[in-house]
């Protein structure tokens, strides 16, 4: 049970200075925000923020993996300030010189009279906010950013996997913090399932790159009982593991100058052959999986759907999972929520805004990870 506490709703933020971290960490081609879900889903709390008339609200968040120090133009949160100010239906401020003197100096000297509303450039252009376990409270970046609020409110589901600054800083700053409706929505969905899913059948489809982060988490799903687990995408090629409970995809499209014909899988793994796209035979046997299982778990996609070429076998599994209404598919991951039609977001389907951070959930570790040692927003 989530701390009804902890709750936004039932917290007194009258002129108090409220950072809210969310994920904005979205799909982006040539600068242009390719599904907004994870915007739209974090604007109810900034909203119950801003009417409980805070003395401001400082957004923030991380985008991409971007290495600090270096040159992180393309990582810049200034993308954002448009589609904010659009939802919110008011002004945003942006802050572009991230945790600093200045910053601090424009949020200590904010002097309107409706809550003032602030955007943090990425968090993470400070190594401190990853590093934030082993970085010590007298750290420049951390004493500036634990000055920023009295209220750190966290709704950054996406990431709530990750022990960073942002999502924890506010039980070690000793401030008073809480979660939002949609890490609430998240938790709450997300638990009926773990409840229910006890004597269920599960299907895991597991698809798409960020090898590391999802290697331990599939030797952890190897261990749910009645599940099985399907790995494709870019991942497939990188796995190795060959279990009795664990399938890959064995045929592929490759990125080669002949003309686009499926790969037998050990064709893509001894040569360069990439498999950009699932191959038709796989497909087929994902399907019948689909079909011999109660619940599919989907998290990452199976080709390459930036591109319209690579895209068709995501595709057909959308369009044969959106038929079987008697399945329920729970779809977790950027990429993939950004293929469900949106009619279908409230019917066999349940879509969360985390990738990482659901795959935790569902395997338990993300109660120990943030929710209890760092948000402990759970009892
Ligand atoms: C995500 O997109 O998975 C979250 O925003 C977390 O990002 P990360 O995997 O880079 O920590
Ligand atoms: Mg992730």
């Amino acid at each position: 049970m989530v701390k009804p506490e902890y709750y936004v709703e039932h917290m007194d933020l009258a002129n108090k200075n409220v950072v809210c971290r969310c994920d904005f960490n979205v799909p982006m081609k040539h600068g242009i925000i390719m599904d907004d879900f994870r915007i739209r889903s974090a604007i109810p709390t900034i909203q119950t923020i801003l009417s409980k008339k805070p003395h401001y609200v400082l957004i923030v968040s991380h985008f991409g993996r971007p290495v600090p120090g270096a040159d992180n133009t393309k990582h810049s949160l200034r993308f954002l300030l448009p589609i904010l100010s659009k939802h919110l239906n008011a002004s945003v401020q942006f802050l572009e010189r991230g945790i600093s003197n200045e910053t601090l100096y424009t949020l200590q000297h904010t002097t309107s009279d409706e809550p003032m509303i602030y955007l943090l450039e990425n968090i993470r252009f400070h190594a401190e906010e990853t590093a934030f376990d082993k970085t010590d409270n007298s750290n420049p970046v951390t004493t500036l950013y634990k000055q920023m609020g009295d209220v750190f409110i966290c709704d950054a589901f996406g990431c709530v996997h990750r022990s960073h600054m942002s999502i924890t800083c506010g039980k070690r700053f000793n401030k008073v913090y809480g979660y939002g409706h949609l890490i609430k929505k998240e938790m709450d969905a997300l638990s009926l399932l773990t409840g229910s899913a006890a004597n269920k059948k599960i299907l895991c489809i597991i698809g798409g790159n960020k090898i590391e982060d999802k290697l331990p988490i599939i030797d952890s799903l190897k261990t749910v009982p009645h599940s099985t687990i399907f790995i494709a995408g870019g991942l497939a090629k990188k796995y190795n593991g060959r279990e009795p409970n664990v399938q890959t995809m064995k045929d592929g499209y490759g990125n080669t100058e002949i003309n686009m014909t499926s790969y037998p899988i050990s064709d893509i793994f001894n040569s360069t052959y990439n498999a950009y796209d699932i191959g038709e035979h796989s497909l087929q046997e994902i399907m019948n999986l689909v079909d011999a299982h109660d619940i599919v778990f989907w998290n990452g996609t199976l080709g390459i759907i930036e591109h319209e070429t690579y895209k068709a076998g995501t595709t057909k599994l959308m369009n044969y999972l959106c038929a079987r209404t008697d399945k329920m598919v729970i779809i977790g991951g950027g990429e993939t929520a950004s293929m469900v039609p949106q009619s279908l977001f409230l019917g066999h389907f349940y879509v969360s805004t985390g990738g990482g951070a659901l795959l935790e959930y569902i395997e338990n570790k993300i109660l120990h990870d943030t929710l209890i040692v760092g948000l402990a927003i759970y009892e």
